[in-house]
């Protein structure tokens, strides 16, 4: 029996306008977290939001706030985005060296730390911090941008992971993020997704529909 797989609507396909409504609308979606992607303008090309949104936020809702961070030195912006708020800190194996210091830092804070991967680099890469990791964040989209189409071979990571999980005992949930849609999600949690980032086809209204259905 496939676990129901958890949805994590990601803000930056929200109306900015309206963000209070767009967390109203993802707290309708049962156990939902909020997916807040948080580029730098350098690590990818473009800005979107920060600390200041996110303690508005926080103060609206309590789901959980999961804070994507597409940035590069991860562990100087990881303490004001704890003060924000932020439940889960998951950050880009790619922007940094020291990935098990930042790993500790977050979960000193008493947070839940995730590690993401872009398309280009394998799980293998992440061998020896799934120990420590509570959430993997698989890239199915090159980050930094809304609407792509997902890139199907990244799902075969989600199998390797589930994998992996199961003859370890690791305890991390894996997440994919960028072009879920109703035609992949169902496909996405049968290869080993727990979790799916959806902006996009959640906010066109798509998405929220066939997950009621
Ligand atoms: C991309 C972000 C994703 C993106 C998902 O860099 O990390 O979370 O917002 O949006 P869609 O579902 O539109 O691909
Ligand atoms: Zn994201």
């Amino acid at each position: 029996m496939m676990n129901k797989i958890i949805l994590a609507p990601s803000l930056l396909a929200a109306d900015c306008c309206n963000l209070g409504a767009a967390v109203k609308q993802i707290e309708a979606v049962p156990s939902a977290w909020i997916h807040f992607d948080v580029m730098d303008g350098s690590f990818v090309p473009h800005i979107s939001f920060g600390v200041p949104v996110l303690a508005s936020l926080r103060r609206i809702t309590s789901a959980p706030v999961d804070v994507h961070l597409m940035v590069c030195h991860p562990e100087t912006h990881i303490p004001a985005y704890i003060e924000a708020g932020a439940d889960h800190i998951t950050f880009q194996y790619e922007a940094a060296v020291h990935h098990h210091r930042i790993i500790e830092q977050i979960h000193t804070a008493g947070k839940k730390a995730g590690i993401a991967i872009v398309p280009s680099t394998p799980v293998c890469a992440l061998a020896e911090i799934l120990p420590d990791v509570d959430i993997v964040l698989v890239m199915t989209v090159n980050p930094g941008f809304g609407g792509q189409k997902l890139i199907r071979r990244c799902l075969d990571k989600a199998a390797l992971l589930a994998d992996l999980r199961s003859r370890h005992g690791y305890s991390y949930v894996i997440a994919a993020d960028g072009g879920i849609t109703k035609e992949n999600i169902a496909e996405a949690g049968r290869v080993g997704v727990d979790v799916a980032v959806s902006g996009t086809a959640f906010f066109s209204g798509a998405l929220s529909d066939s997950l009621r259905s």
